[in-house]
C-alpha cells in the first residue's frame, strides 16, 4: 500500500506557547479576542465537518457545485504537476479537482489539524494510489517551506476560509502567496458572496446548534491545554451580520458575571454578564474587492465563477507582471 509522508512545522511545544500569547494577549484586551485556528483540534475539526453538512449552511454546497463544474477547465487552465492545498481539512471536494488532474504527481495539504490531514491524506492515498502525497502541518499565516515536488503549480484555497482573516492579515496572506508562485503558476480562491442578511446569519446559526458547539470547542481547547476552568455551559453562541465591513461576526457572550482561571498563564479573566468574546469573521465579497485585493498583493484575476444561484464564487488568478 501506498502513503504519505507528513512534515510537521508545528511541534506541540511551538503551538503552546503560540496558544498561550494568543489567549494572554486576547482575553486581557477589550473587547477581548480568540484567533480562529484554535478551533481546530481534532474535534473542532470533526464538528467542522458536521457544519458543511448542515441545511443552513450552503457555501460548501455551492463551492462543490463551481468544483464539479469547472474542474476540467481550471485543470487545462493550470496544466498543473502540483497541487497545494491551504487549510486543507477533510480535502473531501478537492478530490473533484484530483480526479480531473491525470497528470497530477503530487498533491500538498497544509493544514494545522494533524487529525484532518491524516485522515484526508490515507483516504485519497486509497483512491488515487499512484499520487504523492505529501501533507504539510502548517500555519498558512507564517511564512512556510513547500516540500520539492514538479511544476507548474496550482494553489488552492478553498471553503471561503480566506474571510477569516481580518483584511491587514488577508493583505499579509496574499503577498506571502503571490511569493510562492513561480511564472506559470496558478492560484483558486473560494469566497463566499454578500447576500441576504437571514441567510448568513442563518448559516452561522444553525438550528440544531453544531455551529455553536463548534464555536465554543475553543474554550475546551483553552481548558485542556491551558488547564483553564471555562465552562461552555455559561457562555452562548452569537452569530450576527455587520453591514459595514461585511461580515459575519461570531461571539461567545457571557451568561452572567463570571471568573475565568488560566492555570497555565497564572491570569484570571473577569467576564461581565453579557459581556462577547469575538471568536471569529467570516467576510462576505464581491466581485470587485476580490479583483482589487488580488490586485493589491500582485495578483492578476484570469476568471470568475460562481454557483448557478449567485452564492459563491471561484476565482482563478495568476501572478502579474512586476510593477518594477
Ligand atoms: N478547505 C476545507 C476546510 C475549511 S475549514 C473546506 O473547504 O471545507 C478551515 C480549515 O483551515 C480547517 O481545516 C483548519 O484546520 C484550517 N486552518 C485554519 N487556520 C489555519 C492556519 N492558520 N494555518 C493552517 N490551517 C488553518
Ligand atoms: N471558513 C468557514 C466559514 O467562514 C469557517 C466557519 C464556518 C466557522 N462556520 C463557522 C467558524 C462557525 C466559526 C464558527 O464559513
Amino acid at each position: 500500500m501506498s502513503d504519505f509522508e507528513m512534515t510537521r512545522t508545528l511541534d506541540e511545544h511551538a503551538a503552546e506557547s503560540a496558544l498561550r500569547a494568543d489567549v494572554l494577549h486576547g482575553l486581557t484586551r477589550t473587547p477581548k479576542v480568540l484567533p480562529p485556528k484554535w478551533f481546530y483540534d481534532a474535534r473542532g475539526s470533526e464538528l467542522f465537518e458536521e457544519i458543511t453538512r448542515l441545511p443552513e449552511y450552503y457555501p460548501t454546497r455551492a463551492e462543490r457545485e463551481i468544483l464539479l463544474e469547472r474542474a476540467q477547465e481550471i485543470a487545462s487552465a493550470s496544466g498543473a504537476r502540483t497541487l497545494v492545498e491551504l487549510g486543507s481539512g477533510s480535502s473531501e471536494k478537492t478530490r473533484h479537482l484530483i480526479e480531473a488532474m491525470p497528470a497530477l504527481d503530487t498533491y500538498i495539504p497544509v493544514d494545522v489539524s494533524e487529525s484532518a490531514l491524516a485522515g484526508a491524506a490515507g483516504k485519497l492515498l486509497e483512491e488515487h494510489p499512484g499520487l504523492r502525497v505529501h501533507a504539510l502541518l502548517a500555519d498558512f499565516t507564517r511564512a512556510m517551506r513547500l516540500p520539492e515536488s514538479p511544476g507548474p503549480r496550482l494553489v488552492v484555497f478553498l471553503g471561503g476560509t480566506i474571510g477569516n482573516l481580518l483584511p491587514p492579515e488577508r493583505a499579509q496572506f496574499l503577498a506571502s502567496v503571490r511569493e510562492m508562485l513561480s511564472p506559470g503558476d496558478t492560484l483558486l480562491i473560494g469566497t463566499d458572496l454578500v447576500k441576504d442578511e437571514a441567510v448568513l446569519v442563518a448559516a452561522y446559526d444553525d438550528a440544531q446548534g453544531v455551529t455553536a458547539e463548534f464555536n465554543k470547542n475553543v474554550l475546551a481547547v483553552i481548558d485542556r491545554e491551558l488547564g483553564a476552568d471555562f465552562h461552555t455551559a455559561d457562555f452562548t453562541h452569537v452569530a450576527v451580520w455587520n453591514r459595514e465591513r461585511e461580515w459575519i461576526e461570531m461571539r461567545l457572550r457571557a451568561r452572567s458575571d463570571a471568573v475565568v482561571k488560566i492555570r497555565a498563564l497564572d491570569l484570571v479573566v473577569p467576564f461581565a454578564a453579557g459581556e462577547e468574546i469575538l471568536t471569529e469573521v467570516s467576510a462576505k465579497f464581491r466581485q470587485e474587492g476580490v479583483r482589487r485585493e488580488l490586485a493589491a498583493a500582485g495578483l492578476e484575476l484570469t476568471q470568475w465563477w460562481t454557483d448557478a444561484a449567485g452564492r459563491f464564487a471561484l476565482s482563478l488568478s495568476v501572478a502579474g507582471r512586476e510593477a518594477g
